[in-house]
């Protein structure tokens, strides 16, 4: 455990915490997928429908370097629209190259947001997703790919961005599309802020739905800072090793 004291930021070094998060190395066109979220003391997921409330300086620290580490942000169609996702840069000058990924069934999308619409950006759906609000976003200049029949294959939706090569996968919810992650054994780490507050109230958890049953994940590191935050990394046991939790666990 490394505890952090007396600042408000995380006073390990940019290297360090490059270090500590760093992705392994993965077969070739195989993704690695790391989710990332933020949870107040009494396990919500949101304050007042946002995740914002949650986090400190330490969590955008953290938030901000997971962002740089990785090739592309996955994220549930939920999240883009009510926490106003703008899109993300490309490292480099091609528009073209992906860095977020955004699944929606539905494609109840805005097309007047500009994440939904940029070159870097994709939506992963289904061939069956209402044929009008396609034509609406493919108008506006939305990237779709068909990963399923009819929902959302998302062993389906990693392979499309493998081809792409991004396998550096970073999800950042929301709690629907963590659980499905997890149901499909997809997840490889998780890493967590924890607030010092306390919300009450009906907020949801950091997983909503079938997660495909108890899960157990092995803890990789735990920091603090002295605002009361702690920042976790929860990890598979080797790779490929299934997060579900054994009878011998
Ligand atoms: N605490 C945190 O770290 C954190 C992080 C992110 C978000 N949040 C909060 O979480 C809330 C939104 O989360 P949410 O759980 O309602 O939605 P979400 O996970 O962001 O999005 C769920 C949507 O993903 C789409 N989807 C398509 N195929 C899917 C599949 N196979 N499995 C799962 N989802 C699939 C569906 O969109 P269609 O309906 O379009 O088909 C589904 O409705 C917001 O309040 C946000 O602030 C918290």
């Amino acid at each position: 455990m490394y505890l952090l004291q007396k600042a408000t930021q995380l006073t390990v070094d940019r290297d360090t915490l490059t270090d500590l998060y760093a992705y392994p190395a993965t077969d070739a066109g195989t993704c690695h997928v790391r989710a990332n979220m933020v949870t107040s003391l009494d396990g919500a997921a949101a304050a007042d429908g946002l995740s914002a409330g949650l986090g400190g300086d330490g969590d955008k620290q953290v938030f901000g370097l997971l962002r740089d580490l990785t090739d592309v942000v996955l994220v549930g169609s939920a999240t883009v629209t009510q926490e106003g996702y703008g899109p993300i840069d490309p490292e480099g000058d091609d528009p073209s190259i992906t860095t977020l990924a955004i699944v929606s069934g539905s494609l109840h999308l805005d097309a007047d947001q500009d994440a939904v619409t940029a070159a870097s950006t994709v939506v992963l759906t289904h061939e069956g997703a209402p044929a009008d609000r396609r034509a609406r976003l493919v108008e506006a200049g939305a990237t779709l790919l068909d990963c399923g029949t009819d929902d959302v294959d998302l062993h389906r939706a990693l392979a499309h961005l493998a081809d792409r090569g991004r396998t550096r996968v970073l999800c950042e919810g929301g709690p629907g599309l963590l659980a499905a992650l997890f149901a499909d054994d997809l997840v490889d780490e998780l890493c967590l802020t924890t607030g010092p507050t306390l919300i009450g109230g009906d907020a949801g958890r950091i997983t909503h739905g079938d997660t495909g049953g108890t899960r157990r994940l092995r803890r990789a590191h735990v920091l603090a800072d002295d605002e009361g935050f702690l920042f976790t990394r929860w990890v598979r046991g080797e790779r490929g090793e299934s997060t579900a939790a054994s009878d011998d666990n």
